[in-house]
């Protein structure tokens, strides 16, 4: 063979060996799971996105900054969760002091009624809120960042979109965790997705290329007309238009009002920590608070990690903080939540009157309901954020399902919510995660879906001390209470608290859920022996935390419960 043609051969088959390992090329990201630095950090459910954070903060950019270009990476590269048809809340702590709350959690549309998801015989039809067009709120994520934007931005917000525009349009590589989730979606892609969904596909491989140019296009009209970019002209026509051909309920007049809400954080103390959360429309702060409340009083160091006392203990205060939640709480612009006294310290007191460290309590003697299994799904996001000026930012932010409705808003290239779920569609009937709910949580029109989400930053001295949040359904409240005691009580480092094993009571069902070899057999069977009931499950909330170290360096943790999760920080 004549020499030139040799070189020929061999030049093509490297340009073939090239092409196909770099189609199947694997994500280098390195997603950090815990990492100390002098300045700043950023947690985040996927490494791009803590990365887009880092180059926000290196920018000048704030801590609110970072955390709004972070909502919009993630809409992008975590399409399962992050978002821009969801909605979330945020917690924030600046560096002065001062706390600030914003709720845009979605609302009900206007055509939405206390009945929407029941049949003429008053029974719950199976799937209606959770799937298709008539699960979805009405968004509330573009509101919501625009909100945070205009009290506390630095940078202008096009600076903070053009990074995601960036990943929409050229694209990125997908994990194996994606590409799991992909798969595992697309027979509920086909039912609801048009041909042009980018994510139909035969079957999806880590390393593989995810490009969504008509959600590039959507961000682009956002970055250019601002949060009417969104609720009005064309991306509002391609909502509605996709509501109409599913027999959806959002309309132009559900978008153009939808507005987010500055909140009062909820605020308490234990021993000596200030923990700031969210207050309703979610149940998180008040439910975290309760729980402290209902365990400060006791020596929980002393009992030891994971001992069987210790246990017992949180489960009891956790059995009743959800009992409350599914008599009192609700969207509070709608119903009247007795926040102050139920997480004041004699209700709380009296709430553990008839707690006995010998014998478990009975759910139906806290108050009765119905229950059901939850069904296992992990898919909201948290971001947690600190900047070098030590300002501090706690936002979760959720579609609530995997894919949320997977109803892909066609032209538009987004997911919307299926957070009507949420709502309690019938007294005492449970919702996905098993959780109950009656007359403050019932469906209005406008009113905001009651939320577990616990966006939360703790202080101590008057210093941001911890930044934490999770996805993780009805387990969020539980873990971020859990990794709480772990550092502050059982004097745990941030990551040993994040990665322990965990346990959760909602309540109802009367169990403690468990995650795998998170108990000794020995607890275990103490603890049946006082009448616990035991359902293990393979794992619950996913944290993202900071902790602030004695001298001052920020220790940021992202759960190894997901391979993406990343710490970031410089
Ligand atoms: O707001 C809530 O409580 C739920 N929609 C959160 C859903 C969730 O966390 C799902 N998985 N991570």
């Amino acid at each position: 063979m004549p020499k030139i043609q040799h070189l020929k051969i061999s030049l093509t088959l490297i340009v073939l060996v090239a092409l196909f390992s770099c189609r199947q090329a694997k994500p280098s990201y390195n997603p950090t799971k815990s990492t100390i630095t002098e300045n700043a950090m950023v947690v985040s459910p996927h490494p791009l996105a803590s990365d887009i954070g880092v180059e926000i903060l290196k920018k000048g950019g704030n801590a609110v900054d970072a955390a709004i270009a972070v909502q919009f990476a993630i809409a992008v590269c975590y399409p399962r969760a992050g978002n821009l048809g969801g909605g979330g809340f945020m917690v924030i702590r600046t560096k002065d002091g001062t706390i600030d709350a914003l709720d845009y959690r979605e609302k009900a549309p206007a055509k939405a009624h206390r009945d929407m998801y029941l049949d003429s015989l008053g029974n719950v039809m199976e799937g209606m809120s959770t799937e298709g067009h008539k699960a979805s709120g009405v968004p509330g994520t573009v509101a919501g960042l625009f909100e945070a934007h205009s009290r506390y931005g630095k940078l202008p917000m096009d600076e903070l979109i053009r990074p995601a525009i960036r990943l929409a349009e050229k694209g990125y590589i997908i994990t194996a965790t994606e590409a799991e989730r992909f798969n595992r979606y697309q027979e509920a892609f086909r039912k609801y997705n048009t041909p042009s969904s980018p994510f139909l596909k035969e079957h999806w491989t880590e390393g593989d290329e995810l490009v969504q140019s008509e959600l590039a296009k959507t961000l682009e009209r956002i970055r250019a007309g601002s949060a009417k970019g969104f609720y009005e002209g064309e991306t509002a026509d391609q909502i509605v238009a996709e509501m109409t051909s599913g027999g959806g309920l959002i309309t132009h007049e559900d978008l153009k009002n939808y507005r987010a809400t500055w909140r009062k954080p909820i605020v308490g103390d234990y021993k000596g920590y200030r923990v700031i959360s969210m207050p309703p429309s979610s149940s998180g702060g008040v439910a975290l608070l309760q729980m402290l409340g209902m365990v400060e009083n006791y020596d929980l160091g002393k009992m030891g990690f994971h001992s069987t006392d210790a246990v017992h203990l949180m489960v009891e205060a956790e059995r009743r903080a959800y009992a409350d939640r599914a008599q009192h709480l609700g969207d509070s612009d709608f119903y009247e939540v007795p926040i102050d006294s139920l997480i004041s310290e004699v209700y709380l007191q009296q709430r553990m009157a008839d707690f006995s460290s010998a014998q478990a309590s009975l759910s139906d003697s806290v108050l009765a309901g119905n229950f059901k299994l939850a069904k296992e799904s992990f898919e909201t996001t948290h971001t947690s954020v600190i900047d070098s000026e030590g300002n501090a930012v706690s936002v979760t932010t959720t579609l609530n399902s995997n894919f949320g409705s997977k109803v892909w808003v066609d032209g538009a290239g987004f997911f919307l919510n299926n957070e009507m779920d949420d709502f309690s569609v019938k007294p005492g009937i449970p919702n996905q995660f098993g959780l109950v709910g009656a007359e403050a949580n019932a469906i209005q029109p406008g009113k905001r879906m009651l939320s577990s989400m616990t966006p939360t930053i703790v202080e101590k001295d008057g210093k941001v001390f911890m930044v934490l949040g999770a996805p993780g359904g009805s387990t969020i409240m539980t873990a971020v209470f859990q990794i709480f005691i772990n550092v502050v009580e059982f004097n745990m480092n941030l990551e040993d608290a994040v990665n322990a094993g965990r346990f959760h009571h909602q309540w109802l069902p009367d169990q403690i859920q468990m995650e795998k070899g998170a108990l000794d057999s020995t607890t275990i069977h103490a603890l049946k022996a006082m009448g616990h009931q035991f359902r293990e499950v393979d794992y619950m909330a996913v944290i993202k935390a900071i902790q602030v170290l004695s001298d001052g360096k920020l220790h940021g943790v992202a759960d190894t419960r997901n391979p993406d999760d990343t710490a970031r920080g410089f």
